[in-house]
């Protein structure tokens, strides 16, 4: 049976009869998001159809998962705000082991705009500042109500048809930004490798990668800051020239010479170390150091993350001067009046992409430089 087969059945299966399936919008593990046609209010929503084994271990008397209780519980309890994707109705059927996430429909996702003649033929500066800063406004309304979202991506980023208006979508991996425990850790498997923050990857290295180290928990401490990371990759994404490959990621470890698998932590690392500036990388050398010394894997006696990870730093290329060159002689022919919008973004840009935590612009800071007068919208 075909996909919109199957869902309007599990649709009319949990008594849903008045929507009306269009077509399919996108899909991950656990889930698939479809445009639907609401027959009682004559309006096109798009619903997000989730389906899970039913867990008797842990979770509760029902069985849903975690993830699943997760996903809903912070969606639902999302206040409203423009620029975060509202939930208008959740159905829950608990017997077929599935539930609906109604939402309002979007155009469609960032990622299939930048590849749209829209984007690559006609869009200026201005247009990626006003896009940025109502990310920036989302992620902030986000921050400030104690969530981290763990998966800012393009994929996970809305716009109108015309790349107008972004809506912060996906909450699947989002997790209370400041948990009552502050011995609390989180895991580090989280946010798409490609945009996922150094101290993440540096933790997932050091923790032996998950690869059944018995010392290994995958858990580490973070919080809001790694989604900054993840605008700015994005950032980046939007500024750069689009090659003509598949991968239009800021940091993709395909692009190293790393020879372990591309696709690897490591990988991701490397080229995170070989594009950032030379200040960035004596940091990022120096917080792999201290990580590796506080998580007991190197004696303090060898305060060296060189030689702890000696093949990830040993290069002398930093591409940071040529990627900025690159962006500035992408955009030099815009009209004069777009030039103040390009400084605004290479201004903010490197603070997005600081190594340090602690030394990374907040959501806050990043829209008062973008020249955007701070309301308090918790
Ligand atoms: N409200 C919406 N309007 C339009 N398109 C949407 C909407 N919600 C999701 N989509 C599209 O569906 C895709 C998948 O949605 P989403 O990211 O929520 O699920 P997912 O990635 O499958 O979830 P998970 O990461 O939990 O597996 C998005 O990348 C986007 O293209
Ligand atoms: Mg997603």
């Amino acid at each position: 049976m075909k996909s919109l087969e199957k869902f309007s059945c599990a649709l009319r299966d949990a008594g849903c009869h008045y929507y009306t399936p269009i077509r399919k919008l996108g899909s991950g593990s656990f889930a698939k998001v479809y445009l639907v046609h609401d027959d009682t209010r004559s309006r096109q929503v798009a619903i997000k159809h989730l389906f899970y084994k039913v867990n008797n271990d842990d979770d509760n008397d029902e069985g849903v998962p975690s993830w699943v209780i997760r996903e809903i519980a912070i969606h639902k309890n999302i206040k409203s705000h423009p620029h975060i994707i509202p939930l208008l109705r959740l159905i829950l059927d608990l017997e077929r082991h599935q539930c609906f996430l109604v939402m309002e429909a979007a155009g469609m996702s960032l990622e299939t705009f930048l590849q749209t003649d829209t984007f690559l033929m006609s869009w200026q500066t201005q247009r990626i500042q006003q896009l940025l800063v109502e990310l920036l406004l989302g992620v902030q309304h986000l921050h400030c109500n104690n969530i981290v979202h763990r998966d800012l991506t393009p994929a996970n980023i809305l716009v109108d048809n015309d790349g107008g208006r972004v809506r912060i979508a996906d909450f699947g991996l989002s997790r209370s930004a400041f948990p009552v425990d502050t011995d609390s850790k989180y895991t580090n498997k989280v946010v798409a490798l490609l945009y996922r923050a150094p101290e993440l990857l540096i933790h997932k290295i050091l923790d032996g990668g998950g690869s059944g180290d018995e010392a290994s928990s995958n858990k580490s401490h973070y919080s809001t800051e790694i989604d900054m990371w993840s605008v700015g990759c994005i950032l980046g994404e939007m500024l750069l020239p689009i090659q003509q490959t598949e991968d239009t990621a800021f940091f993709n470890g395909k692009d190293t010479a790393y020879v372990e698998n591309p696709l690897s932590t490591k990988a991701q690392l490397k080229c995170i170390y070989t594009t950032l500036s030379v200040q960035e990388q004596q940091c990022l050398r120096r917080r792999t150091a201290t990580t590796a010394m506080l998580m007991g894997r190197v004696a303090p006696i060898h305060l060296k993350a060189t030689d702890y990870f000696t093949r990830l730093f040993e290069s002398e290329v930093s591409l940071w001067r040529d990627k900025i060159a690159t962006i500035r002689r992408k955009w030099i022919n815009q009209a004069p009046r777009q030039q103040p919008s390009l400084d605004k973004l290479m201004e903010v840009f490197p603070l997005l992409l600081r190594c340090d935590p602690r030394a990374r612009v907040n959501a806050r800071d990043a829209l008062t430089r973008m020249g955007e007068n701070q309301q308090v919208n918790e």
